[in-house]
């Protein structure tokens, strides 16, 4: 098991290269499977997430070919099943894409139930099951399994009404619909970037989609996708995973290869809080002297500020000067985190989706540990900014969705290194 050992207290100077988004990637690989040709997909994040996703590919009978660590060329010419292996894809959150590309290329599916996620509440996926319906496929859920078959051997096109704005359902249904007979709308349609970032895929692929980054995505259905290439956008949360460092530790870093406009959100929160942010055309400069000042914070669905960074910009708070009120407007709860937040000093009370958070002036490491994705985030920033020790453990869940998290800090002066310690218990595999 490795753990991260930080000495916190060190502010960071220097420049962090981004890699490609991995809310993309987890979904854009799926979706070669749609291709019956060769897709070159690059700007692929190094990412556990990735490499799960490539193998659950692999064992379909994909061809997968790798060009270089962020370059891969892969083959779904010759798809030999439509049943994925349970154990590969029960391993990560994202595997529910699998439905959505096989019942769109081959009108059947059957993938294992993805797995539920650390930071508290249940990962419904009702409504994918209502878009795969609708477009006329029966879905039933048998031994672990969700079995999903087009009822007349191929899917046709409908129109469909999100009951909530949901990032993976949107994507999935369109993945499902690209090759169905007719013309498809996905209505309450999810803005993020990297819904956007799959159409331009499906589209370069020879999909015909219209709208997506809008709440109405409409889909013409064609004959087959042929193949091509793709670049991934950069990852707007690694991105501002980074800025929340640099607020919270102080110093002066440039964050490279950035899409400025998907870093809207996040910018204008931060500089709420007094933090210098200065955009160019691929990079923003980011500096932090004096003390961070208190804000209220809600997320939201795209635009809004992302759920994905609540736990860190909450660990930026703790040391805030006032009192700062963060209310998690997408996910049931997402505030698990925060126990180890406390455990270095931080002054917050949960109540149910609202956290208070009274600014404390420093924390202290102390040993921590990650339950998800972007708690595990959070727990590396407060660290960086702590006085003295931290150990976090459960380094593995931080690992999915960062790549190089350790040598991307250290090259900005962080005391911070990867060691391995004997295994003590089995860990609950969690899904970002
Ligand atoms: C994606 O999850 C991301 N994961 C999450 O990021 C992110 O937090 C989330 O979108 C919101 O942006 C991946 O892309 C792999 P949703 P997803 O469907 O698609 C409810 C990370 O850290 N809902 O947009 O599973 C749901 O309960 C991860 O990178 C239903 O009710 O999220 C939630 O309250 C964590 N029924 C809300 O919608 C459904 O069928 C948004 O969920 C689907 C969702």
């Amino acid at each position: 098991m490795t753990k991260y050992i930080v000495q916190g207290g060190k502010p960071l100077f220097g420049e962090v290269e981004i890699s490609g988004a991995k809310n993309a990637a987890v979904a854009i690989i799926p979706a070669a499977l749609l291709v019956d040709g060769v897709c070159r997909i690059e700007n692929i994040p190094q990412i556990s997430d990735v490499t799960m996703s490539l193998k659950i590919l692999e064992q379909l009978g994909a061809g997968i070919r790798s060009i270089n660590p962020h370059t891969v060329e892969i083959d779904c010419t010759h798809i030999r099943t439509t049943r994925t292996s349970y154990e590969l894809s029960r391993k990560i959150r994202a595997s529910y894409y699998l439905i959505g590309a096989l019942l769109g290329r081959f009108g059947q599916a059957e993938v294992a139930m993805p797995g539920g996620c650390n930071f508290g509440g249940v990962r419904p996926i009702d409504q994918h099951v209502k878009g795969f319906t609708a477009l006329g496929a029966k879905v039933v859920v048998e031994g672990g399994f969700i079995h999903a078959s087009a009822k007349e051997g191929h899917l046709k096109g409908t129109s469909v009404y999100l009951d909530v704005v949901s990032v993976g359902a949107t994507m999935n249904i369109m993945m499902a619909a690209v090759m169905a007979e007719g013309n498809t709308v996905i209505e309450n349609a999810a803005k993020e970037p990297h819904i956007v970032d799959l159409a331009n895929f499906l589209n370069s692929m020879g999909a015909n989609i219209r709208g997506a980054g809008t709440d109405t995505i409409k889909i013409r259905g064609v004959e087959r996708l042929t193949g091509g290439s793709y670049a991934i956008i950069p990852d707007q949360i690694e991105a501002g995973t980074y800025m929340a460092a640099v607020a919270a530790a102080g110093g002066q870093v440039l964050v490279k290869n950035i899409i400025p406009k998907h870093m809207d959100c996040i910018t204008a929160k931060l500089v709420e809080m007094g933090v210098e942010v200065e955009e160019k055309e691929d990079t923003l400069l980011v500096r932090r002297t004096n003390r961070l000042q208190k804000t209220n914070i809600k997320t939201l669905p795209y635009p809004g500020f992302p759920t994905d960074m609540q736990p860190q910009i909450t660990a930026c708070l703790s040391l805030a000067e006032g009192t700062s009120l963060v209310t998690e407007g997408v996910w049931s709860s997402r505030y698990r985190y925060v126990d180890e937040l406390k455990r270095m000093g931080a002054n917050i009370q949960v109540d149910d989706k609202t956290a208070v958070v009274e600014g404390v002036d420093h924390l202290t490491g102390a040993p921590i540990q990650a339950y998800d994705l972007r708690a595990g985030a959070a727990l590396v920033i407060a660290a960086l900014a702590a006085q003295g020790r931290s150990e976090i453990s459960n380094v593995q869940y931080i690992e999915r969705g960062y790549e190089d998290i350790v040598s991307k800090l250290r090259a900005l002066g962080a005391d911070i290194r990867a060691v391995d310690e004997p295994e003590e218990s089995e860990s609950v595999a969690g899904v970002g």
